[in-house]
């Protein structure tokens, strides 16, 4: 049910860790599972993203497309990184079952969210960057109640 890169993925995650000093963290959960995910971003002074990291508690998918999510962004500008939607990623890792679509959201948006505080910490604006939500899938959860 997995794809080969996946399965790759999942077993040997790239870019897991921390960076200390990072210039942009960002932790999101998924209110539909619980799930956590931070991300660490090493950006130097011509917004290159040097170095990116990754933790999380999420499961196998989040874990495989949070290690794909890393290795896309790493090298690119903040501005390209933008391009790296949850749909890249996915593509990427030649897809998903349709009901690990929501892990692979996790990735998206805690590297938004990282963004997010680099942005803040530096006083710029990255193009259609929006305000992180602290916690992604909320408004389907409040529809379950
Ligand atoms: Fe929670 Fe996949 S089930 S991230």
């Amino acid at each position: 049910m997995y794809s080969e890169k996946v399965m790759d993925h999942f077993q040997n995650p790239r870019n897991v860790g921390e960076i200390e000093n990072a210039s942009g963290t960002g932790t999101v959960g998924n209110a539909k599972c619980g799930d956590i995910m931070r991300i660490y971003l090493d950006i130097d002074e011509n917004q290159v993203i040097r170095d990116v990291k990754f933790k999380t508690f999420g499961c196998g998918a989040a874990v495989a497309t949070s290690s794909m999510a890393t290795e896309l962004v790493k090298g690119k500008t903040v501005q390209e990184a933008m391009a790296v939607t949850n749909k890249a990623v996915m593509e990427a890792l030649d897809g998903l079952p349709p009901v690990k679509v929501h892990c692979s959201l996790l990735a998206e948006e805690a590297i938004h969210a990282a963004l997010w505080d680099y942005a803040q910490k530096n006083h710029i604006e990255i193009e259609g960057l929006q305000k992180p939500k602290a916690d992604i899938g909320e408004e389907e959860e409040e529809e379950e109640y």
